[in-house]
């Protein structure tokens, strides 16, 4: 099966696929270089994810996408108190608790804003 693995990061999500033939697209050259060294294997492509995929889904049986979501973190929290549009779900009041997914901005390795 061959898969693209779009914000590759480091590979966590690759990490217990089997048995695929994986091209990974991921901007960061750094990053990129890591997801190489774990991954020795699959493809790398150090380059922009979506443009990546407009030109070559065609290529692929399953496409896996986690592009960074900041507007869901805690710093996307503060960006709501400051009339973010995107971060229109944290303005909501759920009936119930919903556990945050993702690790906050404050924890990104290298503390930038594109680690989701
Ligand atoms: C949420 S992290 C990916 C985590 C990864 N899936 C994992 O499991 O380890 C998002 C990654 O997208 C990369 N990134 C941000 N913008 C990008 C873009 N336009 N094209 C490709 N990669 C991008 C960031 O450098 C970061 O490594």
């Amino acid at each position: 099966m061959r898969v693209l693995n779009l914000y590759a990061g480091i590979g966590g999500n690759r990490k217990l696929w089997e048995d695929v033939e994986v091209t990974a697209v991921e901007i960061n050259e750094k990053i990129a270089a890591i997801y190489q060294d774990f991954f020795p294997d699959d493809k790398v492509v150090v380059g922009d994810a979506h443009a990546y995929l407009l030109e070559h889904f065609g290529e692929f049986d399953f496409i896996w996408s986690s592009p960074p979501c900041p507007t869901h973190s805690q710093l996307g929290k503060m960006r709501a108190q400051n009339n973010d549009t995107r971060t229109g779900s944290h303005k909501s009041k759920p009936r119930y608790p919903k556990p945050e997914s993702i690790a906050s901005s404050d924890n990104c390795p290298s503390s930038s804003t594109n680690c989701g």
